[in-house]
């Protein structure tokens, strides 16, 4: 049998813990569906026990994809245990993923517990664990910042508990690659049941090396499990990235040798569905999965390429879901040819209501564009995935006036609950002036701490896509707008964000 890597991916989870990316129920479960089509063999749900909101859609998720084992973190307590079991008893192949701080560090000072405290509570975990699922990973946080010794004592009795995949994260992106695969390497080398887990790697990427480090962990420590995200999002500098390990895998297959379950033609619409759930707008230059990644600007490359695409070009556009047929659609297109552009773009509406709801947004978009790009397609769905999520804020109209040397000056009309209110207001610019018209109605009390502007498909006919983070009481959120009037789209985006401080405050109040 071929040699396999398990993509595990945890967007859903570790990188829904980076500050403003959090993410509603709905939009979880159309990632979770899109990582399905990706064929991502294990997607970290998120973490049942941490509030009423995560178990829900551990919930759903766990009800919903079929081909995917579908995971939830849980601390090492029956508690966690039995709530994250609780949430995924739908699943067709369900995993308890349980974690205990290792290194000297976290024992002492975050869980004030001794080292023989900490083997007993992981065993006894796994135990647990193991009475309810068959399929159990355990992580020592902070795995490879512990003391070897007792790390081979901890995962051996795990193991011995049960325990399948052995996790070992490098949770503060400190490792290097040849150290962090010698490190790996030792622990199955020392560990006398190794060989009975699947070993892990989840590493961070505070100092820029989360995949070279998980390589290193696959080639020179023998890991079969790579955790990962997309677009590498995640707290801090972030996560492993799930295109690069995979892309990275599979160009130099000669060298690693390992078969995966991926599509990758589904990566791009993952990425973008990711990057406009979140706000978290992807790099340029981001290798596979940045707007230039396969762009050529010099002529000696263009010129290259022109003649022979591998002189310059490692991988094809088209294999990680770049369309060659950048111009797509326009108004006079019909609703079979969107239907069928959302298809190859991996896009699935879940009902004829949404898919006619788009569409309807797709005519009036190509009223006011004429080429409508990928990209204007996929932003489009996003919000209007959005929108059918009943959000106590809809954004209605808006006009504006600025004039060099005079004070712009906005009028908004939206809904609150659905029913239209009218706010009035100036600013320093009209962008200022259209987000203050909604304060002078909502008056959320929020402090913006980012807005970014965006042009979706690079020029100036393009939609702006704006992103807006707001912070309040100690949350913090991201709302994401799309229209060719970037003043429409900074408005709506800030609507989003309201939108998504509400429900969280609403999930704060639901656990009491
Ligand atoms: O980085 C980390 O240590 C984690 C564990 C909970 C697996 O995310
Ligand atoms: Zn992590």
């Amino acid at each position: 049998m071929a040699d396999k890597l398990i993509i595990f991916d945890t967007t859903l989870r570790d990188g829904e813990q980076s500050p403003g990316a959090s993410m509603t129920r709905d939009e979880k479960l159309r990632i979770a569906r899109q990582l399905e089509r990706l064929r991502v063999d294990v997607i970290e749900a998120g973490f049942a026990a941490s509030s009423n909101g995560d178990f829900e859609a551990v919930q759903a998720i766990a009800n919903a994809i079929k081909d995917s084992t579908v995971c939830s973190l849980s601390r090492a307590n029956d508690r966690d245990i039995s709530r994250a079991a609780e949430a995924l008893k739908g699943a067709n192949s369900g995993r308890i993923h349980t974690f205990i701080a290792t290194s000297p560090l976290h024992m002492e000072k975050k869980l004030r517990m001794t080292p023989e405290q900490v083997l007993e509570q992981a065993k006894q975990s796994v135990r647990f664990a193991r009475n309810l699922v068959a399929d159990v990973e355990f992580s020592p946080e902070d795995g490879y910042r512990s003391d070897m010794d007792f790390l081979c004592q901890v995962l051996e009795a795990v193991i011995a508990e049960g325990a399948t995949t052995i996790n070992v994260p490098d949770t503060v992106g400190y490792a290097v690659p040849e150290l962090y695969g010698q490190f790996i390497k030792t622990l199955r080398e020392r560990i006398p049941n190794s060989d009975k887990a699947i070993w892990s790697v989840h590493c961070h990427n505070d100092l820029g090396m989360a995949v070279a480090n998980s390589l290193a962990g696959v080639k020179l420590g023998g890991a079969r499990q790579v955790e990962c995200t997309i677009n590498g999002l995640g707290e801090r500098a972030g996560n492993c990235s799930l295109e690069e390990i995979v892309m990275a895998v599979k160009t130099r297959k000669d060298y690693f040798g390992l078969e995966m379950n991926i599509d990758p033609v589904h990566i791009v619409a993952a990425s973008r569905m990711v990057s406009q759930t979140t706000g978290f707008v992807v790099q340029p230059n981001k290798a596979v999965v940045g707007a230039n990644a396969f762009a050529h600007a010099s002529g000696i490359h263009q010129d290259g390429v022109l003649k022979a695409r591998d002189t310059y070009e490692i991988m094809r556009a088209e294999d990680v879901g770049w369309s060659n047929n950048k111009i797509v659609l326009g108004k006079l297109s019909g609703r079979n040819a969107f239907k069928q552009r959302l298809q190859e773009l991996g896009v699935m509406l879940e009902s004829e209501s949404e898919l006619n709801a788009a569409f309807t947004r797709f005519k009036e978009l190509a009223d006011r564009k004429s080429e409508i790009f990928d990209e204007d397609i996929l932003a489009l769905v996003s919000e209007e995935s959005v929108t059918q999520d009943k959000e106590q804020y809809a954004f209605v109209s808006l006009t504006q006036h600025s004039e060099t040397g005079e004070r712009p000056q906005a009028s908004i009309v939206f809904t609150v609950s659905g029913k239209e209110v009218h706010g009035k207001s100036d600013g320093n610019g009209p962008v200022d002036a259209s987000l203050k018209a909604i304060e002078s109605i909502v008056d959320s009390g929020a402090e913006m701490v980012l807005y970014s502007v965006n042009a979706i498909s690079g020029s100036t006919e393009s939609q702006g896509e704006v992103t807006v983070r707001l912070q309040n009481s100690g949350r913090v959120v991201n709302g994401v707008g799309a229209d060719p009037d970037i003043i429409v789209a900074s408005a709506k985006a800030y609507l989003s964000a309201l939108n998504k401080l509400q429900s969280k405050a609403d999930r704060v109040a639901a656990q009491g």
